[in-house]
C-alpha cells in the first residue's frame, strides 16, 4: 500500500486505492449548518443536527457494513450495471482481484473527487463531492466518460433519503417511515414527513428534504456544453427499487431494467429513495457527461426547489466549487516553511481542524458517535486558542460571552446553547463538576491578553449563570425556581454583574479551598481525562492542582504589571473577600480550606449581595501568587516518586480510596503522562527534575511504533476506584493509547522549559507516525489518539489540533505575544531548517501580516544558536537584552501589506 501524495501548498493530497483501507472518512460542511461524512466509496452521513439527517447517522462500524450510500449507477450497454462509487455486489467482489477498477482519490479542504476507471466497462467516472457554502445541499458531480468508442449509459442515482432523527436509526426506525410523504416533481424527489418522533416528543415536521436532478453533455460535434437535461424518471419507494430479495448493491429494479415512475407520483408511508433516473445517452471516445445530483435540506418544497435549481448547471456547480475550495484556504492563514515540506503541508490540515470542531462539534463525524452536537466546556475554551491565533476577530466578544457561564461557586453550566454565551441549566438534573473546569477560561484569556495586550478585557462586566446547583454540585439551591432565570442576580433580585477578573478569581480560589484529605484538589466527576470518573469521593487530581497554581501565580504577575502600568485597584464582590484569607494554617489545614469554602458557597447560594469593596492590586497580586506557590510548594514536597528500578516523577492522581496511583505496584510499575505535563508545565518540577521525568516517561510510556508518548502504563486492572478507562483495553483511548492532546501537551510543556529536543521528539514521534498512512491510515491531520495497531482514530475533531498549532507557532517557531508586543523565541531543531538554513512563518498578529524568516546559516543546534540580529523589511532592529522585540506601538502603526522580518541566528 501506497500512501497519500500531497499536490499542492494547501495541503491538497491523492490517494490511490483509497476504499482498500478502511474506516476512512471525509469532512464536508458549511456554515449553513450542513455536516456530511463521506468515505471513498461514498458511504457516510449528512445532517443538520441530532433530529435532522438527511442521510441515516453512521457509525464507524456502519461506514462498511451499511449499502445504503451516496450510489450512481451506470447501465452501460453490452456490459450490465456498474456503480460509480463502486458499491456494487459484484465490484465489492472483484475488490482484492485483478479485475479490480482503478481507484484514486484527491482531496482538499471541504470537498473530495474520487475517480474510477474500468478497463473492461470502457468507461471513466469521476465524482466531486463538496458542500456549497450558501444552501444547505450537498452537491455530487458525476462526470463519465468514454474511453472506447460508442459507449451507451443509463444513469441512475440512487441515494436512500432517511429524513428524520438520529435516535430513529433504531427507536421506532419502521413507524417513522410511516410518516414519510414523498412526491415526485420536474426536477426530482421531495420527502415531507408528516411528523417527528424523537425526545422532543411527537411534533408536526417542519423539514423539508428533497433531492434533484440535472446533466449537461460534452460532445465532440458541437465542442461546448449542452443545456442542462432533467431527469426522466424516479425510482422514490426504496421497496421498490430493492425487489424482493433484492438489496442497495443488487437492485432489481435496474438489473430488470424496470421503468420508472413519472413526475407526479406520490406515495404515503415508505422508506424514500433519491432514485433519479437520467436518460440514455451514447458517448463517443473522448465525449463526457456531467450528472448533477443535489440533496438537502430546506423550509418548503419551493424554498427545496429554489436552492436546487440553480445547481443543476454543471457551470453553476464547477463556480460554486471554486467558491468553496477558496472561502476555506483563506480561512488558514499561518503558512509554514521548514526543512519538511510535507509537515508544512500537514500542518495546513492540523490547523484546518479547530474549525471542523466548531462546526462539527464533538458528535457529528463517524467516531464520534455519542452525545447530539455541541461542545463540552473545556472544549469550548480550547477551541479559543487556535481562533484566537487564526481568526482573532469576535474572539474577545466570544471570551467575554463564555464567562457567562460560571457560576458564583466556581463551578460552570455545562450545558452549551447554539449561540454564543447560550448555557443551558441541566434538564436531567445531572449535576456533575469536572475540577479541570475553572482552569482553562484563564489559560486562554492569558493567550488573548498576551496576543493583543487587550488587558481591559479583565475589566469588562458580565452576568454569572444560575440554576438549582449550589455549593459545586454538592447540595441545591431550594429556593430557586426555573421562573427565576439562569443569571445570579442580587438580593434586591437585580441581575449581579462582576469584572472577568472576578469570574477568572472566583474559578481559581474555589478551587484552591476544594482539597482532599491529601491537600490536592478533589477529582470529583473527573478532570481533563473523562474516563476518570469514579472516584468522586476520595479521588485528587495532583495533575491539575499544579496547573490552578500556575494559573494563580500567572495571574497574580499579569496584576503587577497592570499596576506597574499605573492602575491602583480593583473592585470586588465582597463576598469573594474570604476567599481571600491567606492564614497559612487553613493552608495546610484540609478541613479548615473545606469549611471557608462552604461558608463561601452558602454565601452566595441564592443570591449575592451585590456590595463591591476594593482591594489593591498589589495586595490581591501577592495574595494570588502565594496561593500558587504554595500549591506548587505542596506537590513538589509530596508528589515525587521513586521507583524500585531508579526512574522518579510526579504523582498524578489519588483514588477513591484514598490512595496514591503512580509508582511501584504489585501488578506492575504505574505511571501517568498527565501529571508529568502540568508539573513540567507549571515549573513544580526543577530543571533536574525534567530531565529525569524525561527519562522515565521514555523508559515507561514511550511507544516510537505507535507515534510516540502513551497517556499510561497497564495498570493490569479494573480499577473501578478511579475511572471506567480502566475498562477500556489498553492500548484504547484514555487507557494507554498515545492520546494526542495529552501527548502535544506534554511537548508544549517541555518548549516552555526549553527542553526543546525532547519537545522535538514528542512532536516528530506523532508526525511520522501519522504522517505514514500505512501505519495511521488515516488523512493528513491529527486523529484524538492511536490505537494499539497504529491506526488513527476520532479524526478530525480533537482539541488536539488546537494544542499543536499553539505549540507549532508560539513555541517551535517561538511567535510570542507579550501584552501586545511580538516576542520572537524560536526553538527549530538543526533538522527543521531547510538546506539553505532557513525556516519561516506568515500569520498574523495585531491585525498585520507578518513573515519571520529564520537563518541559520552555520546550521547550528537549538541551544547553540541565539538571535544575532534581526530586521524590519531592511532596517535593521534592536534587540533588548538580547531578545528580539517589537513593541505593540510600532506594530500599530505598519500598514496592512506583507512584513519580512529576517532574524539571522548563530
Ligand atoms: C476528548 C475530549 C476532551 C477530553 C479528552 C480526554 O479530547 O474532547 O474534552 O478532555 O477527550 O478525555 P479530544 O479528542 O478533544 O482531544
Amino acid at each position: 500500500m501506497k500512501g497519500y501524495k500531497y499536490l499542492d501548498e494547501n495541503g491538497t493530497f491523492c490517494l490511490e486505492d483509497p476504499e482498500l483501507t478502511g474506516y476512512l472518512y471525509f469532512p464536508i460542511a458549511n456554515e449553513k449548518g450542513v455536516m456530511a461524512s463521506i468515505t471513498p466509496t461514498l458511504a457516510g452521513d449528512n445532517k443538520m443536527g441530532q433530529n435532522t439527517f438527511l442521510l441515516a447517522p453512521v457509525s464507524s462500524e456502519e461506514l462498511h457494513d451499511k449499502r445504503g450510500t451516496r450510489n450512481f449507477w451506470v447501465n452501460i450497454k453490452g456490459k450490465g450495471l456498474w456503480s460509480v462509487t463502486g458499491a456494487s455486489a459484484w465490484q465489492e467482489a472483484e475488490l482484492f482481484g485483478k479485475e479490480k477498477d482503478k481507484t484514486v482519490l484527491t482531496a482538499g479542504m471541504m470537498w473530495q473527487t474520487l475517480k474510477r476507471t474500468s478497463k473492461k466497462n470502457g468507461i471513466e467516472a469521476e465524482v466531486t463531492s463538496f458542500v456549497p457554502l450558501a444552501e444547505t445541499l450537498e452537491i455530487m458531480m458525476v462526470t463519465l466518460r468514454a474511453l472506447e468508442d460508442e459507449l451507451t449509459v443509463t444513469p441512475t442515482a440512487a441515494i436512500p433519503l432517511y429524513g428524520r432523527s438520529a435516535d430513529n436509526i433504531r427507536d421506532h426506525r419502521h413507524v417513522t417511515s410511516l410518516l414519510h410523504r414523498m412526491e415526485t416533481v420536474e426536477e426530482g424527489i421531495i420527502l415531507n414527513p408528516t411528523l417527528t418522533f424523537d425526545e422532543r416528543g411527537h411534533r408536526k415536521n417542519e423539514v423539508i428534504y428533497g433531492v434533484a436532478g440535472g446533466a449537461s453533455a460534452f460532445t465532440l460535434e458541437s465542442e461546448e456544453t449542452k443545456k442542462t437535461e432533467l431527469p426522466i424518471g424516479f425510482y422514490p419507494v426504496i421497496e421498490d427499487f430493492i425487489g424482493e430479495g433484492g438489496s442497495l448493491t443488487n437492485p432489481k429494479a435496474l438489473l430488470f431494467e424496470e421503468e420508472p415512475v413519472k413526475k407526479g407520483f406520490t406515495r404515503d408511508g415508505y422508506e424514500t429513495l433519491g432514485g433519479l433516473a437520467y436518460n440514455t445517452c451514447t458517448l463517443k471516445k473522448g465525449e463526457e457527461k456531467t450528472y448533477l445530483v443535489v440533496f438537502g435540506y430546506a423550509q418548503s418544497k419551493e424554498d427545496f426547489l429554489n436552492q436546487a435549481r440553480p445547481y443543476l448547471s454543471k457551470e453553476r456547480c464547477e463556480k460554486a466549487l471554486e467558491e468553496t475550495k477558496q472561502y476555506w484556504l483563506e480561512k488558514l492563514n499561518i503558512k509554514y516553511h521548514t526543512g519538511s515540506k510535507d509537515f508544512d503541508r500537514w500542518m495546513q490540515w492540523v490547523d484546518f481542524q479547530p474549525i471542523l470542531r466548531r462546526i462539527y462539534g464533538c458528535s457529528f463525524l463517524p467516531h464520534h458517535d455519542y452525545g447530539k452536537g455541541g461542545r463540552g466546556w473545556r472544549d469550548l475554551w480550547q477551541d479559543c486558542l487556535a481562533l484566537l491565533i487564526m481568526n482573532p476577530d469576535g474572539v474577545r466578544e466570544m471570551l467575554w460571552a463564555n464567562y457567562g457561564g460560571v457560576r458564583a461557586d466556581g463551578s460552570n453550566a455545562t450545558i452549551i446553547g447554539t449561540k454564543q454565551g447560550e448555557f443551558i441549566a441541566d434538564r436531567n438534573n445531572i449535576t456533575r463538576v469536572w475540577m479541570d473546569h475553572g482552569v482553562w477560561p484563564f489559560l486562554t484569556t492569558r493567550l488573548y491578553i498576551m496576543q493583543t495586550g487587550d488587558t481591559g478585557l479583565l475589566f469588562k462586566e458580565s452576568t454569572y449563570f444560575k440554576d438549582l446547583q449550589a455549593v459545586r454540585g454538592e447540595e441545591k439551591d431550594l429556593l430557586w425556581k426555573a421562573e427565576d432565570g439562569n443569571l445570579l442576580k442580587t438580593k434586591e433580585k437585580e441581575d449581579y454583574k462582576g469584572t472577568i477578573l472576578e469570574h477568572v478569581l472566583i474559578q481559581l480560589l474555589t478551587a484552591f479551598y476544594d482539597v482532599g484529605e491529601h491537600n490536592h484538589m478533589r477529582l470529583r466527576g473527573a478532570d481533563w481525562n473523562d474516563a476518570l470518573d469514579m472516584a468522586k469521593d476520595r479521588g485528587e487530581s495532583v495533575a491539575f492542582s499544579a496547573l490552578y497554581g500556575q494559573n494563580l501565580v500567572q495571574l497574580g504577575e499579569m496584576l503587577l504589571h497592570l499596576k506597574a502600568e499605573g492602575m491602583e485597584k480593583v473592585s470586588l464582590l465582597e463576598e469573594v473577600f474570604l476567599l481571600l484569607n491567606e492564614d497559612r494554617n487553613i493552608y495546610e489545614n484540609t478541613e479548615a480550606k473545606i469549611s471557608l469554602l462552604h461558608d463561601y458557597c452558602d454565601k452566595v447560594r441564592h443570591t449575592v449581595s451585590g456590595i463591591k469593596k476594593e482591594i489593591t492590586l498589589t495586595e490581591l497580586a501577592e495574595n494570588l501568587i502565594g496561593k500558587g506557590n504554595w500549591i506548587k510548594e505542596h506537590i513538589r514536597n509530596t508528589e515525587w516518586v521513586n521507583s524500585k528500578e531508579g526512574y522518579s516523577w510526579y504523582n498524578s492522581y489519588y483514588d477513591n480510596n484514598g490512595r496514591r496511583v503512580e509508582g511501584d505496584h504489585e501488578q506492575g510499575l504505574r505511571m501517568m503522562l498527565t501529571g508529568q505535563v502540568f508539573a513540567i508545565m507549571s515549573g513544580i518540577a526543577k530543571d533536574e527534575q525534567v530531565t529525569e521525568i524525561a527519562a522515565a516517561a521514555d523508559k515507561y510510556l514511550y511507544a516510537p511504533e505507535l507515534g510516540g508518548y502513551k497517556l499510561n502504563t497497564n495498570f493490569h486492572e479494573l480499577k473501578t476506584d478511579l475511572g471506567r478507562m480502566f475498562g477500556f483495553a489498553y492500548g484504547s483511548k484514555e487507557n494507554g493509547a498515545v492520546f494526542a492532546h495529552m501527548a502535544v501537551m506534554y511537548a508544549n510543556a517541555l518548549y516552555q522549559r526549553n527542553f526543546a529536543e525532547e519537545g522535538y521528539k514528542v512532536i516528530n514521534s506523532l508526525y511520522s507516525h501519522l504522517s505514514d498512512f500505512t501505519k495511521s491510515r488515516i488523512y493528513p491531520g491529527i486523529p484524538e489518539y492511536i490505537g494499539d495497531n497504529g491506526r488513527g482514530l476520532y479524526h478530525y475533531l480533537t482539541g488536539s489540533a488546537s494544542w499543536l498549532l499553539l505549540t507549532v507557532l508560539t513555541e517551535i517557531f517561538g511567535i510570542k505575544g507579550d501584552y501586545g508586543s511580538l516576542l520572537l523565541e524560536p526553538k527549530l531543531v538543526k533538522e527543521q531548517f531547510d538546506e539553505e538554513g532557513k525556516a519561516a512563518v506568515s500569520f498574523v498578529f495585531q491585525g498585520k501580516n507578518f513573515t519571520v524568516t529564520y537563518e541559520n546559516k552555520e546550521r547550528k543546534e537549538v541551544g547553540d544558536y541565539r538571535i544575532l540580529e534581526a530586521f524590519l523589511e531592511e532596517e535593521q532592529l534592536m534587540l533588548p537584552e538580547g531578545r528580539f522585540l517589537l513593541s505593540k506601538e510600532v506594530i500599530e502603526k505598519l500598514d496592512n501589506s506583507q512584513h519580512k522580518i529576517t532574524v539571522r541566528l548563530a
